[in-house]
């Protein structure tokens, strides 16, 4: 009795968790994606078994992962992983990536970074022909946010991008805070014609920290349908 979109979400964690071997070390996404993976690799490592190290990409995930009996451990004790199951927020046809809805798009670049593999889990809602329709994340540390977000839309005024309003993301009437403390700026953009060139243009302004674009990152796409039926790009 779960509702359509949640049977699609369910439905590509429960294929991507197939990808999970026994003793792996496996990072852990965020997002209400991700969370169906977690609660499904639990199960596994509850019923079947499974023995994984996991690497969590947000304290909320971390939360969760202990809550389903899933070992954690940081990402300086695993070094490496076999694998990271994150959500997304938009993909291209390049497997090109928007994350970051959620704020933890730094710790989640990092770890999926640091991984052999990565699979994105999705809903075909996601899937676009150009990334840029959702607004694109990026940390910025709170000291002289103002100043970076002007230099920000400076570089954007530069650059062939559509659309070129920012905003910080309040919790509230304050500032969403990261799980690092740090700001998030959203880049309300429509359309990335060159994702690779902005990703590599954001971070070299001081303050960015990380941007919410993974450029050839992801290896798997596993999109879940409302009736049940999962694809698998790659
Ligand atoms: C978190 O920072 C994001 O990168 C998430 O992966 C993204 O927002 C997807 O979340 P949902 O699975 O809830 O759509």
């Amino acid at each position: 009795d779960l509702s359509p979109i949640d049977t699609a979400k369910f439905v590509a964690a429960k294929r991507a968790v197939e990808f999970v071997e026994d003793g792996m070390r496996v990072g852990l996404g965020t997002g209400s994606t991700a969370a169906w993976m977690v609660r499904c690799l639990g199960e596994l490592v509850r019923e079947d078994g499974l023995r994984i190290k996991g690497v969590p990409t947000s304290t909320r995930t971390a939360e969760l992962a202990r809550k389903v009996g899933i070992e954690v451990i940081s990402l300086d004790e695993a070094k490496w992983l076999d694998l990271t199951i994150d959500g997304a927020d938009e993909f291209d046809p390049d497997l090109n990536l928007i994350k970051g809805g959620g704020g933890a798009h730094l710790m989640e670049k990092i770890v999926a970074t640091a991984s052999d593999r990565m699979i994105v889990i999705t809903d075909a809602s996601k899937k676009v022909e150009t990334l840029g329709n959702f607004p694109l994340p990026i940390e910025v540390i709170p000291f002289g946010w103002q100043t970076t977000k002007a230099l920000v839309e400076e570089t954007l005024a530069g650059l062939d991008v559509l659309g070129q309003t920012t905003t910080l993301r309040l919790n509230g009437e304050a500032p969403f805070l990261s799980d690092e403390g740090n700001y998030i700026v959203d880049l309300h953009l429509e359309r990335i014609a060159n994702p690779r060139q902005l990703s590599l243009v954001l971070n070299q302004i001081p303050g960015v920290v990380e941007n919410g674009l993974f450029i050839d990152i992801c290896d798997v796409v596993v999109i879940g349908h409302g009736d049940g039926r999962v694809e698998v790009n790659d």
